[in-house]
């Protein structure tokens, strides 16, 4: 029998998102998949860290346990966090952050916690070698992840770095775009598989059709991305990392329908161009400058729409016209469709006037969002009105 290199991981991820992340575990080939609240732990070796860091579209970090340990007090925490061995994680050298998290009522501030644990560990490398690494909050080389839930402590390694919604296609944008996680994690919920025609009809800065392309083709969620953190650790394998993506990359498939964005502001249409030229993905999304209430469906057989409308204010009159223009338009242009929307204004969404045959709770940033789904029948079996 082989070496089992394989250690524990956790992927973090949003709310709702939990069973989909697992999905994508089991796809890649994870074991022992567990799965927690906004998290999935499992295990693999450093290659199958680098293919999940790589891949996931759910996962907005992937974190690696190194100690667990248990504390009373502040004291007790400097004390533990002294007695542990990090110089084979972090070299003098090298710049550090602590990202702390607590589910406890021995400590209130996380800031707190994160400083108290990065002075024991400038000390304790004070003490062996006179020197010591210095700490850099924005971009630290190496990044601890400090999570206290009651009296148990546990330290991980951050492997992804920055989050993994940061995809590297996108440009700066005075849009609101949808977090690229949020995008692909309602895409997967929302059945999308790239058998199908696609369409944003307030597209944005394009997000949901970058993601839905390249869920189609089954190109890796993370593949323009600058960097992971893992990559700069001193056990990193950079052949097997550049194996890892040659092999991923093997899997990309080609697409046969039409993904579309329609936009009515010029300024949005340009930015999702670039973006889309960013992706490398012209040759599969076409983005147009267009208002979804002057459209009808253009394409042949079934439509898969997924959009995310401006939110307005709560209890704005103009959104509850804007949402009742939405169900007219796709009662009245889009039979054959299956249209999946996420919004925060719960009261404007009540104006749809149709029939949800979805409806999920998520959250968009900290808002409260639903995502609904609404079935436009072809033909005689007409989009059914809302009880
Ligand atoms: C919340 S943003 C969508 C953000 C997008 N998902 C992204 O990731 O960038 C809503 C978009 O709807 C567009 N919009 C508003 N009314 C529209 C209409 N009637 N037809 C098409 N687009 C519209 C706005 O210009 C805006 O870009």
């Amino acid at each position: 029998m082989g070496k089992n290199n394989n250690f524990k991981m956790i992927a973090k991820t949003l709310h709702g998102f939990e069973a989909i992340l697992e999905k994508e575990l089991i796809a890649l080939g994870a074991s022992k998949i567990e799965t927690g609240v906004r998290n999935v732990s499992f295990e693999g070796d450093d290659g199958f860290m680098y293919k999940a860091n790589l891949n996931l579209r759910t996962a907005i970090k992937i974190i690696k346990p190194l100690f667990e340990f248990r504390v009373r007090n502040q004291d007790d925490l400097y004390k533990q966090m002294y007695a542990l061995n990090l110089e084979h994680y972090l070299d003098v050298d090298q710049s550090f952050a602590i990202d702390t998290t607590l589910a406890t009522d021995l400590f209130s501030h996380s800031l707190f916690v994160s400083q108290k644990a990065k002075d024991a560990i400038v000390d304790k490398f004070r003490k062996q070698t006179g020197r010591r690494p210095s700490v850099d909050l924005k971009n630290p080389t190496i990044k601890f992840n400090l999570h206290i839930q009651r009296n148990h402590c546990t330290l991980s390694l951050d492997s992804s770095g920055r989050s993994l919604h940061h995809r590297g296609y996108r440009t700066a944008t005075n849009i609101a775009p949808i977090n690229e996680v949020l995008a692909a994690g309602i895409l997967l919920l929302s059945g999308w598989d790239g058998r199908g025609h696609f369409l944003d009809p307030m597209c944005g800065s394009g997000t949901f059709l970058i993601e839905a392309a390249m869920i189609a083709c089954n190109i890796p969620a993370n593949i323009n991305r600058k960097g992971f953190a893992f990559e700069k650790w001193k056990d990193f394998d950079e052949e097997l990392y550049k194996k890892i993506v040659e092999v991923s990359l093997n899997k990309v498939k080609e697409f046969h329908y039409s993904i579309t964005g329609y936009d009515k502001a010029p300024s949005a249409v340009r930015k999702a161009i670039d973006n889309v030229e960013n992706a490398n993905l012209t040759e599969y999304i076409n983005v147009e400058q267009a208002s979804f209430f002057d459209s009808k469906k253009q394409t042949e057989g079934p439509l898969h729409m997924v959009f995310n409308p401006p939110y307005g204010e709560r209890l704005s009159i103009d959104m509850e016209e804007f949402y009742a223009k939405i169900g007219d338009t796709l009662k009245q242009s889009y039979p054959g469709t299956q249209a999946w929307m996420i919004s925060s204004n719960l009261e404007a969404l009540k104006h749809v006037g149709l029939k949800t045959s979805r409806k999920i709770k998520l959250f968009n940033s900290q808002l409260e969002s639903r995502l609904v789904c609404y079935d436009m029948y072809q033909g005689s079996k007409k989009a059914k009105q809302q009880d």
